[in-house]
């Protein structure tokens, strides 16, 4: 079975083909640098740079492969206009070539780029995805079967890292500049709050740490211009802050009784070096497996989008589902079966 995954839910155009025995057989990316000049992304935009490249990534990650078995494709959450650019090319060729259209969950897909690497580890799972609009913690049963543990009361972290590199004056997407210029900083030199450290439970809240960090930057506004240790120590604090807020929940994760030993981190945000080592650290203080995708799986891409469908397809757990700008990861299956963690959280 070769299944193809289109993803266009943001920015990103993506393409794969996965072979459920050989693996993934070809995988094109490309991302959308129209929005750098405004910021952030423009809706309108992303869909037309879409329209505009999608079917050459098709072609190119089907050279010489033949007709796929499948097409998945990302149905939400999402931009809207930009996930239906994707969802009407899936839908037409799948018709065109009489196989099967697999609508897959973004958020599923990121959880399941942990199947990517070959044999992965076994369930139960205590996921945590961060990306640039989620933050949380899910309990995965198995395969389809999700429960939130806990999650972000505001902004994303990956937001926060954007917003506050946008301040910064540094280049859309902002998580990667803010994280290479922090490479050079040193994190004791600023300090900025962690909001709801104290508070019990997994939920996070990261817009209150942004806003302290642009109070910080407006402060000494002459100094972070011009003086680049001050800004590089400045992109230390905020990976710092949004890192040990990130693994703090993620060690009161495992210290809930039966939670799992298995940890998956995925989405955008845990392409961050920082951020990775850390949580490997927090697993190995507590006896859990870490198990973190290669960066440009944990980014946006069409290789997770294959494998979900893929999971999909193999489980029989293909549904018709519309394109959905908004769709709760809960909304997927029925959670009947998680377990005593939830409940303890
Ligand atoms: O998963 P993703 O590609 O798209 C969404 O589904 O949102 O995540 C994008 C987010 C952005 O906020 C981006 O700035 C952040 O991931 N990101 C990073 C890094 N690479 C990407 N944040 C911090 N450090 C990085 N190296
Ligand atoms: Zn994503």
């Amino acid at each position: 079975m070769r299944i193809l995954g289109i993803e266009t839910s943001c920015d990103e155009t993506g393409v794969a083909l996965y072979d459920e025995h050989r693996g993934l057989l070809a995988e094109e990316l490309r991302s959308q640098e129209i929005h750098r000049r405004y910021g952030g992304v423009v809706p309108e935009l992303a869909s037309r740079d879409h329209i505009r490249h999608l079917s050459r990534l098709v072609r190119a990650c089907l050279a010489g492969q033949g007709r796929p078995d499948a097409v998945a494709y990302t149905a939400g959450p999402g931009l809207m206009g930009a996930l239906l650019v994707g969802a009407n090319v899936a839908r037409g060729l799948a018709r065109g070539w009489d196989v099967p259209a697999v609508a897959v969950h973004h958020l599923e897909a990121h959880i399941t780029a942990a199947h990517l690497q070959g044999a992965a580890p076994p369930y139960p799972w205590l996921v945590l995805l961060v990306s640039g609009g989620h933050s949380m913690f899910v309990h995965v049963e198995r395969f389809g079967s999700y429960r939130i543990l806990g999650q972000t009361q505001d902004d994303a972290a990956g937001e926060a890292f954007d917003k506050c590199a946008k301040v910064m004056g540094l280049p859309y997407p902002g998580g990667p500049a803010l994280a290479s210029l922090a490479e050079a900083g040193c994190p004791g030199r600023f300090t900025l709050p962690q909001p709801m450290a104290h508070d019990p439970g997994l939920d996070m809240s990261f817009s209150g740490l942004k806003t302290a960090f642009i109070q910080l930057f407006r402060s000494h506004a002459e100094l972070f211009e011009h003086d680049h240790q001050a800004r590089a120590d400045l992109a230390c604090a905020l990976q710092y802050a949004i890192t040990q807020s990130l693994a703090g929940r993620l060690e009161r994760a495992l210290l809930l009784p039966g939670a799992p030993r298995q940890v998956i981190g995925c989405g955008g945000v845990l392409a961050n070096a920082f951020l990775r080592a850390a949580l490997k650290a927090a697993c190995q203080r507590h006896g859990a497996q870490l198990t973190i995708p290669p960066a440009r799986h944990c980014t946006d891409n069409g290789a997770m989008v294959a494998m979900a469908g893929a999971l999909r397809l193999r489980h029989d757990l293909v549904v018709a589902h519309p394109v959905q700008a908004r769709w709760a990861l809960t909304a997927l299956a029925p959670h009947a079966s998680a377990m005593a963690i939830a409940e303890a959280s």
